[in-house]
Protein backbone atom coordinates (compact mmCIF):
# COMPACT_ATOMS: atom_id res chain seq x y z
CA UNK A 1 0.00 0.00 0.00
CA UNK A 2 1.24 3.47 -1.24
CA UNK A 3 2.28 5.71 1.94
CA UNK A 4 1.01 9.27 1.62
CA UNK A 5 2.73 12.51 3.59
CA UNK A 6 0.79 15.32 2.99
CA UNK A 7 2.38 19.26 3.60
CA UNK A 8 -0.02 21.62 4.61
CA UNK A 9 0.32 25.40 6.28
CA UNK A 10 -3.54 26.20 6.36
CA UNK A 11 -6.72 25.27 6.60
CA UNK A 12 -6.31 21.69 4.80
CA UNK A 13 -9.60 21.31 3.00
CA UNK A 14 -7.74 19.67 0.45
CA UNK A 15 -6.39 17.16 2.85
CA UNK A 16 -9.67 16.51 4.73
CA UNK A 17 -11.11 15.86 1.11
CA UNK A 18 -8.24 13.09 0.50
CA UNK A 19 -9.14 11.87 4.30
CA UNK A 20 -12.54 11.22 3.24
CA UNK A 21 -12.27 9.91 -0.26
CA UNK A 22 -11.34 6.14 1.16
CA UNK A 23 -7.95 6.23 -0.61
CA UNK A 24 -6.25 2.68 -1.57
CA UNK A 25 -2.89 4.59 -0.74
CA UNK A 26 -2.61 5.24 3.32
CA UNK A 27 -2.12 8.87 4.31
CA UNK A 28 0.52 8.13 7.34
CA UNK A 29 1.62 11.67 8.33
CA UNK A 30 1.01 15.51 8.21
CA UNK A 31 3.49 17.63 8.39
CA UNK A 32 2.63 21.50 8.81
CA UNK A 33 5.72 24.04 9.24
CA UNK A 34 2.84 26.80 10.85
CA UNK A 35 1.57 25.07 14.90
CA UNK A 36 -1.45 27.26 14.08
CA UNK A 37 -2.95 25.54 10.88
CA UNK A 38 -6.30 24.35 10.94
CA UNK A 39 -5.23 21.59 8.89
CA UNK A 40 -2.98 19.85 12.25
CA UNK A 41 -6.93 19.24 13.79
CA UNK A 42 -8.38 17.73 10.77
CA UNK A 43 -5.37 15.15 10.54
CA UNK A 44 -5.70 14.55 14.61
CA UNK A 45 -9.28 14.03 14.46
CA UNK A 46 -8.62 11.86 11.87
CA UNK A 47 -6.27 9.67 14.00
CA UNK A 48 -3.50 10.63 11.73
CA UNK A 49 0.01 11.49 13.35
CA UNK A 50 1.16 14.95 12.75
CA UNK A 51 4.41 16.85 13.01
CA UNK A 52 5.04 20.51 13.34
CA UNK A 53 8.03 22.18 11.74
CA UNK A 54 8.64 25.45 11.82
CA UNK A 55 10.70 27.03 8.75
CA UNK A 56 11.42 29.99 11.38
CA UNK A 57 13.61 27.52 13.61
CA UNK A 58 16.12 26.97 10.75
CA UNK A 59 18.91 29.03 9.10
CA UNK A 60 18.09 28.93 5.78
CA UNK A 61 16.06 26.72 3.63
CA UNK A 62 18.02 23.62 2.86
CA UNK A 63 18.04 22.93 6.62
CA UNK A 64 14.22 23.19 6.84
CA UNK A 65 13.87 20.91 4.08
CA UNK A 66 16.50 18.44 5.15
CA UNK A 67 14.25 18.06 8.79
CA UNK A 68 11.55 17.38 6.60
CA UNK A 69 12.94 14.97 4.63
CA UNK A 70 14.15 13.01 7.18
CA UNK A 71 10.41 13.13 8.84
CA UNK A 72 9.13 11.51 5.45
CA UNK A 73 11.89 8.75 5.44
CA UNK A 74 11.18 8.21 8.95
CA UNK A 75 7.23 7.64 8.10
CA UNK A 76 8.56 5.37 4.86
CA UNK A 77 6.38 7.55 2.52
CA UNK A 78 6.50 6.74 -1.21
CA UNK A 79 4.53 10.00 -2.46
CA UNK A 80 4.34 13.75 -0.70
CA UNK A 81 1.02 15.40 -1.28
CA UNK A 82 1.21 19.25 -1.14
CA UNK A 83 -1.92 20.70 0.16
CA UNK A 84 -1.90 24.92 0.43
CA UNK A 85 1.49 23.77 1.86
CA UNK A 86 3.86 27.89 1.58
CA UNK A 87 6.85 27.35 1.46
CA UNK A 88 9.25 27.50 -1.63
CA UNK A 89 11.31 23.97 -2.15
CA UNK A 90 14.81 23.74 -1.70
CA UNK A 91 16.17 22.42 -5.35
CA UNK A 92 17.65 19.48 -2.88
CA UNK A 93 14.64 18.85 -1.53
CA UNK A 94 12.71 18.59 -4.93
CA UNK A 95 15.13 16.38 -6.54
CA UNK A 96 15.25 14.14 -4.24
CA UNK A 97 11.10 13.80 -4.54
CA UNK A 98 10.86 13.71 -8.07
CA UNK A 99 7.99 11.88 -9.63
CA UNK A 100 6.83 11.04 -5.84
CA UNK A 101 5.43 14.80 -4.84
CA UNK A 102 3.03 16.81 -6.29
CA UNK A 103 0.91 19.74 -5.43
CA UNK A 104 -2.10 21.48 -6.22
CA UNK A 105 -2.31 25.11 -7.73
CA UNK A 106 -5.61 27.54 -8.18
CA UNK A 107 -5.53 28.25 -11.61
CA UNK A 108 -5.07 26.71 -15.16
CA UNK A 109 -1.10 26.59 -15.37
CA UNK A 110 0.46 27.25 -16.95
CA UNK A 111 -1.47 30.37 -16.60
CA UNK A 112 -0.85 32.38 -13.44
CA UNK A 113 1.62 30.92 -11.44
CA UNK A 114 2.18 32.23 -8.10
CA UNK A 115 0.20 34.13 -5.83
CA UNK A 116 -3.22 36.00 -6.28
CA UNK A 117 -4.47 33.82 -9.20
CA UNK A 118 -8.29 34.72 -8.31
CA UNK A 119 -7.48 38.44 -8.45
CA UNK A 120 -5.14 38.35 -11.77
CA UNK A 121 -8.01 35.91 -13.56
CA UNK A 122 -10.56 38.87 -12.60
CA UNK A 123 -7.95 41.60 -13.61
CA UNK A 124 -7.91 39.93 -17.12
CA UNK A 125 -11.21 39.23 -17.25
CA UNK A 126 -10.51 35.78 -18.74
CA UNK A 127 -13.65 33.13 -19.36
CA UNK A 128 -12.44 30.12 -17.64
CA UNK A 129 -10.45 29.57 -14.34
CA UNK A 130 -10.09 26.27 -12.47
CA UNK A 131 -7.18 24.26 -11.08
CA UNK A 132 -4.62 22.18 -11.76
CA UNK A 133 -2.80 19.33 -10.03
CA UNK A 134 0.99 18.89 -11.03
CA UNK A 135 4.43 16.86 -10.53
CA UNK A 136 6.45 19.33 -8.51
CA UNK A 137 9.86 20.31 -10.05
CA UNK A 138 12.48 22.65 -9.61
CA UNK A 139 10.68 25.81 -11.21
CA UNK A 140 7.72 26.92 -9.20
CA UNK A 141 4.35 25.24 -10.90
CA UNK A 142 6.09 24.38 -14.07
CA UNK A 143 6.27 20.54 -13.46
CA UNK A 144 4.13 18.40 -15.76
CA UNK A 145 0.48 18.70 -15.22
CA UNK A 146 -1.87 15.60 -14.56
CA UNK A 147 -5.46 17.03 -14.23
CA UNK A 148 -7.23 20.43 -14.38
CA UNK A 149 -11.02 21.37 -13.22
CA UNK A 150 -12.31 24.18 -15.58
CA UNK A 151 -15.14 26.97 -14.29
CA UNK A 152 -16.76 29.16 -16.25
CA UNK A 153 -16.10 32.72 -14.71
CA UNK A 154 -19.31 34.35 -14.21
CA UNK A 155 -19.90 38.09 -14.48
CA UNK A 156 -20.90 37.94 -10.71
CA UNK A 157 -17.49 36.35 -9.31
CA UNK A 158 -15.61 37.98 -6.60
CA UNK A 159 -11.71 37.06 -5.64
CA UNK A 160 -14.13 35.49 -2.78
CA UNK A 161 -16.47 33.53 -5.09
CA UNK A 162 -13.48 32.00 -7.25
CA UNK A 163 -11.91 30.92 -4.47
CA UNK A 164 -14.83 28.70 -3.30
CA UNK A 165 -15.65 27.62 -6.26
CA UNK A 166 -12.16 26.92 -7.26
CA UNK A 167 -12.04 25.01 -3.98
CA UNK A 168 -14.80 22.81 -5.00
CA UNK A 169 -12.76 21.43 -8.32
CA UNK A 170 -9.87 21.00 -6.19
CA UNK A 171 -11.75 18.29 -3.89
CA UNK A 172 -13.11 16.68 -6.56
CA UNK A 173 -10.21 16.20 -8.98
CA UNK A 174 -6.89 16.01 -6.21
CA UNK A 175 -8.39 12.76 -4.61
CA UNK A 176 -9.07 11.30 -7.95
CA UNK A 177 -5.28 12.22 -9.06
CA UNK A 178 -3.79 10.86 -5.81
CA UNK A 179 -6.18 7.86 -5.94
CA UNK A 180 -4.94 6.88 -9.59
CA UNK A 181 -1.22 7.06 -8.28
CA UNK A 182 -2.23 4.76 -5.74
CA UNK A 183 -3.31 2.74 -8.13
CA UNK A 184 -0.58 2.76 -10.71
CA UNK A 185 -3.24 4.11 -12.90
CA UNK A 186 -0.46 7.13 -13.60
CA UNK A 187 2.64 6.35 -13.43
CA UNK A 188 5.86 8.23 -13.24
CA UNK A 189 8.68 6.06 -15.07
CA UNK A 190 11.84 7.02 -17.26
CA UNK A 191 9.87 7.46 -20.16
CA UNK A 192 7.56 10.17 -19.02
CA UNK A 193 4.45 10.14 -17.39
CA UNK A 194 1.70 7.15 -18.45
CA UNK A 195 -1.66 7.56 -17.67
CA UNK A 196 -3.09 3.87 -18.34
CA UNK A 197 -0.49 2.32 -19.49
CA UNK A 198 0.68 5.65 -22.07
CA UNK A 199 2.75 8.51 -22.17
CA UNK A 200 0.50 11.83 -21.33
CA UNK A 201 2.10 15.32 -22.61
CA UNK A 202 -1.24 17.33 -21.34
CA UNK A 203 -3.59 16.71 -18.30
CA UNK A 204 -6.03 14.37 -18.14
CA UNK A 205 -8.88 14.67 -16.99
CA UNK A 206 -11.02 18.00 -17.38
CA UNK A 207 -13.96 18.43 -14.90
CA UNK A 208 -16.00 21.18 -15.74
CA UNK A 209 -18.82 22.99 -13.75
C1 LIG B 1 -5.68 25.73 -2.35
O1 LIG B 1 -6.36 26.77 -2.98
C2 LIG B 1 -4.58 25.21 -3.22
O2 LIG B 1 -4.84 25.37 -4.58
C3 LIG B 1 -3.40 26.07 -2.84
O3 LIG B 1 -3.57 26.30 -1.46
C4 LIG B 1 -4.95 26.22 -1.12
C5 LIG B 1 -5.06 25.26 0.03
O4 LIG B 1 -6.32 25.24 0.61
N1 LIG B 1 -2.18 25.40 -3.19
P1 LIG B 1 -6.64 24.24 1.80
O5 LIG B 1 -5.66 24.53 2.94
O6 LIG B 1 -6.50 22.85 1.29
O7 LIG B 1 -8.05 24.56 2.21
Amino acid sequence: MIKIAVLVSGSGSNLQALIDANLSGQIVGVISNKPEAYALERAQRAGIQTAVIEHKQYPNREAFDDVMHQQLLDWGVDLVVLAGFMRILSAKFVSAWEGKMINIHPSLLPQYKGMHTHQRVLKTGDLYHGCTVHYVTAELDAGQALAQGVLKVSYHDTTETLALRVHELEHLIYPQVVEWICNQTIQHTSNGVLYRGKVIKAPVQFCKI
